[in-house]
């Protein structure tokens, strides 16, 4: 019961900071022209979204104290580089802003990374090209959930808790939230960690070295291995519909058979319909070129075609946590 008010209390107060940060960057985005949502939409919707968020939060608060997963308190070190970071985020903006009006979208990157990849998603500067861009993406993403991309990543938890000492293949893990909470919940698992962008693993290796935790390069239109588990966290709706589907396909291949496959993703269109004005109006407001044809096509239905079975789906906040069996 303890660690139940202790959860709901640190996640009801991790939200304050992002909420006036968001704010704050609505308010400097409203006035160069730019706004980053719909006034009259947030206003209509509020009150079902608050709902949402504490009836989920509520949810999350309860799974992490059955499972015994404990979340430490933010020391003196996470306050100094959450305002460090936060100063990056606004010194950048002007940037984002720039490239928003001038639809100046593709990165100066030299290396042979696949066309769709090659450009500068959410107008986020170098893209997932750079090491700079790796040092502010956290914090930019938990801006722009309002402090709930944490408590979406949490969704893997239940999930994945049966492989206490499993071989498990992260893909896209970007600079390791994910991997963090899975590998600080099953220290006995062995993870490796894998992302196409040479950079972001060049950032996770420096600054989220993991004990259980083996970061690599790679393309996970190309995975190969034979897991116990494979999971991958907000990756399909950044890609095109061919390589969503080759993702999602070699997801199910690189797992032994009887192994488990877990994704967590965005809501899709028909998830939750009071929503779904505001996911066709995500890619309005950031560079999501790919979000509206994610939202469109089940990703339930391509698993099902693929030979996925025991399909399971859990929706929590804007996200939703698909698992299946090979
Ligand atoms: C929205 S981020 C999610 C990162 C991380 N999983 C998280 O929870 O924050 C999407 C990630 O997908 C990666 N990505 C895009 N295409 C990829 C591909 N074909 N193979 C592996 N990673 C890819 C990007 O580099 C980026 O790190």
């Amino acid at each position: 019961m303890i660690s139940f008010y202790k959860n709901l209390t640190q996640n009801l107060t991790s939200i304050i900071p992002y909420v006036a940060e968001f704010t704050a960057l609505n308010f400097y985005s409203t006035m160069k022209g730019h706004p980053l949502r719909d006034k009259e939409k947030h206003k209509r919707l509020k009150k079902k979204v608050i709902s949402l968020i504490e009836k989920d939060l509520i949810a999350d608060a309860k799974i992490c104290s059955e499972l015994n997963f404990h979340r430490p308190l933010p020391g003196i070190n996470k306050i100094q580089s959450h305002f460090k970071t936060l100063g990056l985020v606004f010194l950048d903006y002007n940037k984002i802003l720039q490239r928003r009006s001038k639809n100046d979208l593709k990165t100066s990157s030299t290396r042979d990374y696949p066309k769709y990849f090659n450009r500068n998603f959410h107008f986020q500067t170098d893209g997932y090209t750079s090491e700079f861009s790796a040092s502010i993406y956290d914090h930019q993403v938990e801006i722009l959930f309002a402090g709930l991309a944490a408590p979406m990543r949490r969704l893997i938890l239940e999930e994945v808790s049966e492989f206490k000492e499993g071989n498990i293949l992260e893909l896209a893990c970007g600079t390791g939230s994910a991997t963090e909470i899975v590998a600080n919940f099953l220290p006995d698992a062995k993870i490796t960690a894998t992302d196409l962008s040479h950079e972001y693993i060049s950032f996770s290796k420096k600054n989220r070295p993991l004990r259980n935790v083996e970061y690599k390069q790679m393309d996970a239109t190309k995975a190969t291995g034979e897991y116990d588990c494979t999971f991958h966290v907000f990756l399909l709706h950044e890609l095109p519909t061919k390589e969503r589907n080759d993702v999602l396909l070699k997801q199910i291949q690189s797992l032994k058979v009887g192994g488990k496959g877990i994704i967590i993703e965005s809501l899709q269109v028909s998830d939750v319909d009071f929503l779904n004005e505001v996911l066709y109006d995500f890619p309005k407001y950031y560079h999501e070129p790919f979000f509206k044809s994610y939202i469109e096509n089940s990703v339930e239905k391509t698993l099902e075609s693929l030979g996925a079975k025991n399909i399971k789906v859990t929706k929590r906040l804007f996200s939703k946590c698909i698992s299946f069996s090979r």
